[in-house]
Formats: structure tokens, C-alpha cells, sequence
């Protein structure tokens, strides 16, 4: 195993941000000390609102435009998320984050995305299973009004254009899960999400929902991400070329990835939500562009409340697993139980990040607001229909690393990055496969349409977070995780790829062609 040189480390510069010294990139005892952040934080150049007093926003449940059907325009909207500035994003019909759509397992739907933005566009709904034409590959783009054909030259002869809209079909075939949809335009997905362009979909079944768990107003998605903004208001991110028209990428001293110093939680700044004295469902998705978190829930008197897990990135887990905190990297997704029975009427629970320092420590509240009746349950058998794969036909092995690209330093899968007229990786549809990744350092890493489960970490059986069927692990520096899948469902080109968006942008990115 290659380690970044020091040199190397020190000139992706403030990448590594906090990182101190690069002998954390891999011992197993910095491993056990405070995790290293990858990645740089921009400092907002307006004044921070005080936390805990933004009321937390939900959005919007999208209404169908007919049974089935459902229509987006993706817009530069004026957005108001800190208290009295208004703030230009990029978003799907006018909000960030975008409207959220509810879906039934196995009741197929079409999103219509209309491009009204002055780039390309493509949606990529994470953790569907998708058919390919469907699954928002990053050179299927969706051209703007007047876009030129010099603009849009990119080395792809599968690439499927279409001007103005494109109509999305997703099966939904699939366990009820937190799903979220996001921009994947190849080159320039990182700062389209920084802008806004993101939102969530909920898969929900009848099996679920005879659980009994908390449900209705006692069920909270929580999309959390950190931006930092300028003096004018506007979202500050360092991209090369501001138009994202042709140039893409961000200065150098942010290639390990781009963090912002204010929190939001369904894009309002360190929000606050009243609650009953009751059990709530948390829908937690880090929509983060690089940052990580480690979040617990802690009353004003000191107390850790337990973080009830009760479904990961692809659905519920089989069984609850009580835990003390929950780290999450970018695009991965918790389910949650809080019971809040046992806090005093007016008192205030905090979620922190142990992550964070300052304001980045914390990233919302809940206030106790009554005493209140609870029916709900959080019963001790969740799930019955997690797979059991074993006797994987093949074992892969991919390295996700710093390294060189044409243009420069990036980021590369097996010491190659990204080419979209390339296949790194044919499997037979069907086949059961163990991939071995291995990071140097973070990397969250993402599979398109195969859920899989984590089977090892640096050798040693999976941590209690890593329950469940996922769709993106998070690899810690220096680490090496093994997960098991079947690619099943459909045949066609995939991807695989790190979610740390700014990596993503610079090369780590991998095809993945299902025969
Ligand atoms: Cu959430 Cu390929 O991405
Ligand atoms: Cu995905
Ligand atoms: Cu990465």
C-alpha cells in the first residue's frame, strides 16, 4: 500500500484542512484518536445568525401533476436561509432544498426536470434502483435554451442529450428507504449541489407502516449541509470559472473538498424544532459536499439520548441498534428513534457534531414543548427481507487515492481517472461480488443500483453503524473496508464513484457496465 508522501500532502495544501501531519493518513492509533478532516473551510464573510432560533422548514411534499406523474424546474431562485439576506441558488422549483417526493414501492413514477438553469443539467436519484437511461449518467445531459455545441464537446459517444427537459422513470422497485435526487453533471456536480440542487424522495411500503413507528408530524427528514456565504450574500465556493460553463474545478488549496462554517438542516441555519415528550423518527441525510459528521443528541443537563437505529442508507436494518453517536459522511443516511419522554417540558435537546469545532459543533435543536401521548413502538424485529449473499463469484480489489491528472493533481480510482468512454469494471448481471476499497484519505464511496452490506473494516468486522444494506460507505484515512453485493435488476452502464463531490468533480469516478 502507496502512502501520500509528506510532500504530496503538503502540496494539496490546505486540502487536508485540520489534518495534522500526515502519519494520520494511516495508523490504526490515529484511527482511534479524533478522525482528520479532508477537505478546506470557507469563512462566511456575513454575520452568523445565533443558533437554535430558526423554526426548522420541511419541504414541501411535491403534489403529482397527474397519477404517476411529476414535473420539476430546476431555477436560479432568491432564497432566504439566513435571517433577512437573500441568497441566488440554483434549485429544483425554486426551494433548497427541492420538494420532496413520496413514492410507493413498486409503483413506478416519471419526473419531467425542465432546465431553466444557464448550464447542463442531469438528475441522479441516489439509492434507486434505476434503469440506466434513467439513472442521471453524468454526460446525459439536459441542454439549456441557447446552449451552443462548442460548449457542451465531451468525450462520450453514449452520451444521450436532450434540450430542455428530460422525463426520468424510476421502478421504485426496491425496500422503502430515504432516497435523495442531486445533480451529476460530469465535471461540475459539486458546485451544482453546492447552489442547491437537491432533494429528497421517500420510498414507503405497508409493511413499514404497520411497524408502528413514530409517524406523521413525529417523522422529521433532516437534510443537513454546510455552505458558507459572501459578503453580498450570495454562497461563496471556489470554483475556478463561476459561470460553470467551461472550466471546471475549484483553487487547489480546496481539492480535498469544499467545507462551509454554517450548518443547515433543511436549509436553515442551526434550526430549531418544538416537540411532544415523545418517540421521533429522524430521517438524517448528509447532503454535505465533503464534510463529515459525528452526531449525538445531548439534553442541557449533559445527558446523551440514545440514537435509536432503525434503517441505513437502503433501508430498515433487521434488528435496532442502540448508539451512542452516529458518524456520517457525505450522502449516507441514518434512520433514527429519539425518544424524548424523559426531558423536562421546556428543556432543549441539542444534535452536535462531534466533528465540528465552534459553530460546526452544532447543528440544530429540538424543544420539549408539552407532554403528550405516544403510541408509537420501535418493535425489535424491523425487517425480515435484507439479502444474505454469500459465495461471492469474484473479489475486486480498488484503491481510492490522490493522484496525478492531465491537468494537475486529483483524485483516481485505481490510479485512473474518471473517462466516460472507458469500462473499469464489467460484471455479469446476477453475480454476487466481495470489492475490497481501500482510502488514503476519507472517501465516502458510492455504488449506483447495488445496495450492499459492509463486511469488514482495517481487517475487523464491521462497526455498529455499518448495519444494514447501504449504497455508500465511508471510508475512514488509511482504511480498507470490504462490502458484498449482487448486481441485479438491470443490465447497463453504472457508476461508482467517492461522494465527496469535490472528488467526484476531479476524477474519482468509475464505469461500471452490468451485461
Ligand atoms: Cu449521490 Cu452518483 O451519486
Ligand atoms: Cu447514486
Ligand atoms: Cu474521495
Amino acid at each position: 500500500m502507496r502512502e501520500l508522501s509528506r510532500r504530496q500532502a503538503l502540496r494539496l495544501g490546505g486540502a487536508f484542512g485540520l489534518l495534522t501531519g500526515t502519519a494520520a493518513l494511516s495508523t490504526a492509533a490515529a484511527l482511534s484518536r479524533r478522525p482528520a478532516v479532508t477537505g478546506a473551510e470557507l469563512r462566511s464573510a456575513v454575520p452568523l445568525p445565533p443558533p437554535f432560533r430558526v423554526p426548522l422548514p420541511l419541504p414541501r411534499v411535491l403534489p403529482p401533476v397527474a397519477p404517476g406523474r411529476y414535473e420539476i424546474t430546476q431555477r436560479v431562485a432568491e432564497v432566504e436561509i439566513l435571517p433577512g439576506i437573500r441568497t441566488p441558488m440554483w434549485t429544483y422549483d425554486g426551494t433548497f432544498p427541492g420538494p420532496t417526493i413520496e413514492s410507493r414501492r413498486g409503483r413506478p413514477i416519471t419526473v419531467t426536470h425542465r432546465n431553466e438553469l444557464a448550464v447542463p443539467t442531469v438528475v441522479h436519484l441516489h439509492g434507486g434502483r434505476t434503469p440506466a437511461d434513467s439513472d442521471g449518467y453524468p454526460t446525459d445531459l439536459v441542454l439549456p435554451a441557447g446552449w451552443t455545441a462548442e460548449h457542451h464537446a465531451m468525450p462520450d459517444p453514449r452520451a444521450v442529450r436532450t434540450h430542455l427537459t428530460r422525463s426520468y422513470t424510476f421502478p421504485l422497485d426496491q425496500r422503502p428507504a430515504l432516497l435523495w435526487y442531486h445533480d451529476h453533471r460530469m465535471d461540475f456536480t459539486a458546485p451544482a449541489l453546492w447552489r442547491g440542487l437537491a432533494g429528497l424522495h421517500i420510498v414507503r411500503d405497508d409493511a413499514e407502516e404497520a411497524l408502528g413507528l413514530p409517524s406523521g408530524a413525529r417523522e422529521l427528514p433532516l437534510l443537513i449541509a454546510d455552505r458558507a456565504f459572501a459578503a453580498d450574500g450570495s454562497l461563496d465556493y471556489p470554483s475556478l470559472d463561476g459561470t460553470l460553463r467551461e472550466r471546471p474545478g475549484v483553487r487547489e488549496s480546496f481539492l480535498g473538498g469544499v467545507l462551509g462554517d454554517v450548518l443547515l438542516v433543511n436549509g436553515a441555519p442551526w434550526p430549531v424544532q418544538e416537540v411532544d415528550a415523545a418517540r421521533y423518527r429522524l430521517r438524517i441525510l448528509n447532503a454535505s459536499n465533503a464534510r463529515h459528521y459525528e452526531l449525538e443528541a445531548v439534553t442541557d443537563d449533559g445527558r446523551q439520548l440514545p440514537l435509536v437505529q432503525i434503517g441505513a442508507d437502503q433501508g430498515l436494518l433487521a434488528a435496532p441498534v442502540t448508539q451512542a453517536t452516529l458518524p456520517i459522511g457525505p450522502a449516507e443516511r441514518y434512520d433514527v428513534v429519539v425518544d424524548f419522554a424523559d426531558v423536562p417540558v421546556g428543556g432543549r435537546v441539542r444534535l452536535l457534531n462531534r466533528l465540528g469545532s465552534g459553530r460546526t459543533a452544532e447543528v440544530m435543536a429540538f424543544r420539549v414543548a408539552r407532554r403528550a401521548r405516544d403510541d408509537s413502538r420501535v418493535p425489535a424485529v424491523l425487517s425480515t427481507d435484507l439479502p444474505a449473499w454469500d459465495r461471492p463469484v469474484r473479489v475486486r480489489d480498488f484503491s481510492f487515492r490522490a493522484g496525478q491528472l492531465d491537468h494537475g493533481r486529483g483524485w483516481v480510482i485505481d490510479g485512473r481517472p474518471f473517462d466516460p468512454a472507458r469500462t473499469d469494471v464489467t460484471v455479469a448481471l446476477g453475480d454476487v461480488e466481495v470489492w475490497r476499497l481501500v482510502a488514503d484519505v476519507h472517501h465516502p464511496v458510492h455504488l449506483h443500483l447495488a445496495g450492499f452490506r459492509v463486511l469488514s473494516r482495517g481487517g475487523r468486522p464491521p462497526l455498529p453503524h455499518d448495519a444494514g444494506l447501504k449504497d455508500t460507505v465511508s471510508l475512514r484515512p488509511g482504511e480498507a473496508a470490504e462490502i458484498i453485493t449482487r448486481f441485479d435488476g438491470y443490465r447497463g452502464r453504472y457508476l461508482f464513484h467517492c461522494h465527496n463531490a469535490e472528488h467526484e468533480d476531479r476524477g474519482m469516478m468509475a464505469n461500471l457496465e452490468i451485461t
